[in-house]
Order: C-alpha cells, then sequence, then structure tokens
C-alpha cells in the first residue's frame, strides 16, 4: 500500500516548508510514532534534531551505523549522549567485522574501493533496519554541499526494487544553517565531538576523515584524493516523490 503520493509530498513539503521544525515534528509523531526513527551520526544538525524532539515527548527511536572504523572521541560520544538525552542510542553493525572484510576483500578496502567498502558497512545495515521502519529522520542540510543542495524535508523512496517497500525520509533540519546548529548545540550544552575543535568539520570514519581548513567546503575532509562525496546511504533508494 502505498504511503503518499508525489502529490501528497509536494503538499506536505509547501505545507512544513512555511512552518517552524517543530510543526513537522509533530506531525511525524502524530502519523508514524516509533515508526519513524533517527539515525545519526552524532555531528551537529542530528544531535539538534535528537534534541527537538525529546523535548517535544517525541520519543523516536535512535540508531547509529557503527562501522567499526570511528575516531575514539566519536565512540565515547555515544555514551554521553544516552546520558544527556536519557534514551539508548541503537549501534547497527555491519555483518562482517574489519578484520573478516580484509580476509574476505583485502586490507584497507577503504583505500581501493570506498564504495563497496561503505555499502558493506553503512548501507547495508540501514537498508536492513528501513525494512522495519515507515519513517526516517536525518539530518541532511542543504547548506552542506551542492548535492545536498535540492534536499526537501518530505521525500518518498522506494527501499528496494524486490520488496517495493516504500519508506518516507525526513530532513527537518535541512534549511538550518551552520552557525544555528552551533547556536543551538551551545545554548543547550548539547556534548559534541571534542574532534569539532581541533579543525575537523565533518566526521566519519577514521581512515576518511581529514582536517579541513577553516573556510572550505562543510564536507571537503571527506574520502580526500577520491571523487567521491556521498557514503551511499542517501544515494542508494529510488526516488518517487
Ligand atoms: S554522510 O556522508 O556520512 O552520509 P553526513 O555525515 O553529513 O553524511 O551525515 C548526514 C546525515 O546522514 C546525518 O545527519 C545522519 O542522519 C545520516 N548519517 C550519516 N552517517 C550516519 C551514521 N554513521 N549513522 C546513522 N546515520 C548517519
Ligand atoms: Fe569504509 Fe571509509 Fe566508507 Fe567508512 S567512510 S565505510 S572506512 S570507505
Amino acid at each position: 500500500m502505498a504511503l503518499h503520493t508525489a502529490e501528497e509530498i509536494r503538499a506536505l513539503n509547501e505545507k512544513f516548508d512555511r512552518e517552524p521544525v517543530d510543526a513537522l515534528l509533530g506531525w511525524i509523531w502524530e502519523t508514524l510514532g516509533q515508526r519513524a526513527a533517527i539515525g545519526t551520526s552524532f555531528q551537529g544538525a542530528g544531535l539538534v534534531l535528537i534534541h527537538l524532539s525529546r523535548r517535544l515527548g517525541f520519543e523516536f527511536p535512535v540508531f547509529t551505523l557503527d562501522t567499526g572504523l570511528w575516531f575514539p572521541e566519536t565512540l565515547a560520544l555515544h555514551h554521553r549522549l544516552e546520558e544527556f538525552f536519557g534514551c539508548a542510542i541503537e549501534s547497527l553493525k555491519p555483518d562482517l567485522t574489519v578484520e573478516q572484510q580484509a580476509q574476505s576483500q583485502g586490507p584497507e578496502l577503504w583505500t581501493r574501493d570506498p564504495d563497496l567498502c561503505c555499502t558493506i558497512r553503512k548501507v547495508m545495515p540501514l537498508q536492513g533496519r528501513l525494512m522495519d521502519l515507515d519513517g526516517w529522520l536525518t539530518g541532511l542540510r542543504r547548506e552542506q554541499s551542492d548535492t545536498r543542495q535540492h534536499t526537501q524535508r518530505i521525500e518518498l523512496y522506494t527501499l528496494d526494487a524486490t520488496s517495493g517497500k516504500e519508506i518516507l525520509k525526513f530532513n527537518p533540519m535541512a534549511g538550518w544553517s551552520r552557525e544555528a546548529i552551533w547556536a543551538h548545540l551551545k545554548e543547550h550544552h548539547i556534548p559534541y565531538n571534542p574532534l569539532h575543535d581541533q579543525g575537523y568539520r565533518s566526521i566519519g570514519c577514521q581512515p576518511c576523515t581529514r582536517k579541513t581548513a577553516a573556510g572550505g567546503g562543510e564536507r571537503a575532509g571527506r574520502w580526500t584524493g577520491f571523487n567521491k562525496t556521498e557514503c551511499g546511504i542517501h544515494t542508494f533508494m529510488a526516488r518517487k516523490g
């Protein structure tokens, strides 16, 4: 059964583009409840999203795709955030450990085929989790990169061709600036990744994240040296509306 038509998605976007983010979060909670979940890599926008939701009493499940290749600072932040928000943050792990992946694909796959590495370590675990959901909330922002500038607050996708399962993707932070995110984090004393204070603007897996000069593109430090700007979790599904 179709969740919504493309026409309905367009109308919803027009409506919620004119309203504060709380209104969209309220609509998601009323419509989907805990069949919608927040996916976060513990970067600013995702943290603001969790904070706004919980402040309004919307207890969306929260999950993170833990590739096994994170910085120790990111792992420590996971636990600090569980305490701060008072909720569990589910860790989704790939089927293969880093060692098993090295045995089947050769060592340091990220240096040779980062797309395959991201598919194994991020896309496949996400796909599995989305099968059990009707809605996925992300911290995507238009300002982050050229490829994200057309991000809509509400998007409709088919998860995979075989099942035909539909999923609503929500990007409530789409219109927020980096400055607004940081102001909110600071105002509410929300724990954030200490690597941000050491020159890292966008933080992912350790082997694929570099420090960047201030003023560079927000995601310039990701997959340096490769013609790659997306890990694949935002590009693997077919858009319907
Ligand atoms: S990405 O290249 O890693 O996808 P970015 O770090 O800018 O991009 O994150 C954008 C959004 O994608 C996050 O706000 C979050 O919703 C989702 N996301 C990215 N990485 C993860 C992750 N490891 N676990 C869960 N969600 C993630
Ligand atoms: Fe592998 Fe790098 Fe993708 Fe992490 S970001 S899954 S290390 S290619």
